[in-house]
């Protein structure tokens, strides 16, 4: 397998705090890499740094061979990398489909293709119905999935999911993560942050966790829930457990 996506040394201070320091990991093309950490750890911050919405002040971000730090989002997107963000931001005043063609027509050759992408695609994450409904009749479970879909729309090679499950009920959280889960066979490599671990740590074979900035392990879910670092961070404790064994 070939690294689709390598962070080298990542890092970026917002004045005194240093979000996220010294970031090194890998991800292969077909991928799907689990991402957690308590609050304040620096995930979304991470995505912000691979997608464009923020420059690295250290380090280097490699997406197919070409550092990307500090391209601008909307390059970023056509280069093969989407994101969802953890606040859905949809364009309110206009429709469902019309939300999904805005990032359709990034990478779709006329407004008709645009339109049958974002139709494509509205049915994967089962929003079929609501096609040409207002932004504004969507649940926050509704608005999720459309933030999905946005995402998917741009046909990427890597996407970004930011907590696309909270406020979801147990059978649209399924019903997400069966989505999720089929993305790399289709060669989408995904990178899912998310608190609702039950749906991650069954889906992702790989999880990294981020704690203060900083990666503090990067394993299989099995491993990494009985990490003692891990463990701490998410306990709150004050310092880390020293190396194990
Ligand atoms: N633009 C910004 N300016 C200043 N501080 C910021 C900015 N963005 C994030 N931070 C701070 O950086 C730290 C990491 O935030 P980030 O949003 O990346 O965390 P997170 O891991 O996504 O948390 P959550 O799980 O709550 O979404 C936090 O202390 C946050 O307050
Ligand atoms: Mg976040």
């Amino acid at each position: 397998m070939t690294a689709l996506l390598k962070m080298e040394g990542v890092g970026i201070s917002f004045g005194a705090l240093r979000a996220v320091h010294d970031v090194t990991f890998s991800v292969e093309q077909g991928e799907l890499v689990g991402l957690i950490g308590p609050n304040g750890a620096g995930k979304s911050t991470l995505y912000n740094l691979m997608a464009g919405a923020l420059r690295p002040d250290s380090g280097r971000i490699v997406f197919d061979g070409r550092n990307i730090a500090g391209l601008k989002p909307h390059h970023v997107a056509r280069i093969g990398i989407a994101r969802t963000f953890q606040i859905p931001k949809p364009y309110r005043q206009m429709s469902v489909v019309e939300n999904v063609m805005l990032s359709a027509m990034l990478n779709e050759r006329s407004v008709s293709k645009s339109r049958e992408r974002a139709a494509e695609v509205l049915f994967e994450v089962g929003l079929e119905s609501y096609v040409d409904s207002p932004v504004s009749v969507l649940t926050t479970g509704l608005l999720k999935r459309l933030e999905v879909a946005r995402a998917l729309a741009l046909r990427p090679r890597l996407v970004l999911f930011d907590e696309i499950m909270a406020g979801l009920t147990p059978s649209e959280v399924k019903a997400v993560t069966a989505l999720v889960a089929s993305l790399p066979g289709r060669g989408i490599t995904v990178i899912w942050v998310e608190h609702v671990l039950y749906a991650i740590m069954n889906t992702a074979r790989r999880i990294l966790v981020l704690n203060r900035g900083e990666l503090i392990a990067d394993g299989p879910p099995q491993q990494v829930v009985r990490d003692r670092n891990v463990v701490s961070a998410y306990l709150g404790e004050e310092e880390p457990a020293d190396a194990q064994g």
